[in-house]
């Protein structure tokens, strides 16, 4: 299926089809896949968990607003965090990264605030959300992005401290009776002349 195709068919999924399983291989390709996300400068400030654990997703969904029956149907949810304490993701600057892009990062950290700094870190995760939401689609999965979640707790029930969770992805296969459903709700978007310009 080409691209086009593939954007056109999926949708966020509101309702999984808790009974089946994802094929472990493809939970393996999705993590390959995210890992090779792009990033400004490719500091790549992020950290992606994949719960398959019943118990600890259980524990997440109660915690995701009103994304809780989602999260908890959907066979896999990815976390997605970000560096959120700036001296900790020093060292792992200094460590993983070559040192031309350890050079651009510390000017870059001299030169903005650290609200600044956090901000474009944020942004880079979001750019990993879009690769994450069309490989599900690509790989054959069903999935929805969340931003309804309770970022501090999720944060506690996954034992961070220098990462923070941003927002996070449920991914499975859609349920039947999903109302969400491609063939039943039509893709809405504002209008194409008023989105796209060509030059
Ligand atoms: C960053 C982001 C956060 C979102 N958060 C939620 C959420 O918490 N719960 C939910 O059901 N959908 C969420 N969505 C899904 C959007 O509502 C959806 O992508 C949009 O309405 C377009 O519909 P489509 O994805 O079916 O094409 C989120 C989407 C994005 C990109």
């Amino acid at each position: 299926m080409d691209i086009l195709e593939l954007m056109k068919k999926r949708y966020s999924a509101k309702k999984y089809n808790a009974d089946k399983a994802i094929p472990q291989e493809k939970i393996e390709a999705l993590k390959e896949v995210l890992y090779l996300s792009p990033s400004s400068i490719n500091i790549q400030p992020w950290k992606f968990t994949f719960v398959q654990n019943p118990e600890v997703k259980a524990q997440l969904a109660q915690v995701s607003m009103h994304n809780t029956e989602k999260v908890n149907q959907a066979q896999l949810l990815v976390v997605f965090s970000v560096a959120d304490d700036l001296d900790a993701f020093q060292q792992i600057v200094e460590t993983e990264l070559p040192e031309a892009r350890r050079n651009w990062y510390n000017q870059i950290r001299a030169s903005k605030s650290e609200t600044d700094m956090k901000t474009w870190l944020s942004q880079q995760v979001y750019i990993a959300l879009g690769v994450g939401l069309t490989a599900s689609i690509a790989l054959g999965l069903d999935s929805t992005a969340m931003e309804g979640i309770e970022s501090d707790k999720y944060k506690e029930i996954l034992n961070m401290s220098a990462f923070k969770p941003l927002f996070a992805m449920s991914v499975g296969y859609g349920a039947e009776d999903d109302f969400n459903r491609i063939e039943v709700m039509p893709k809405s978007r504002r209008f194409l002349d008023s989105v796209i310009e060509s030059i």
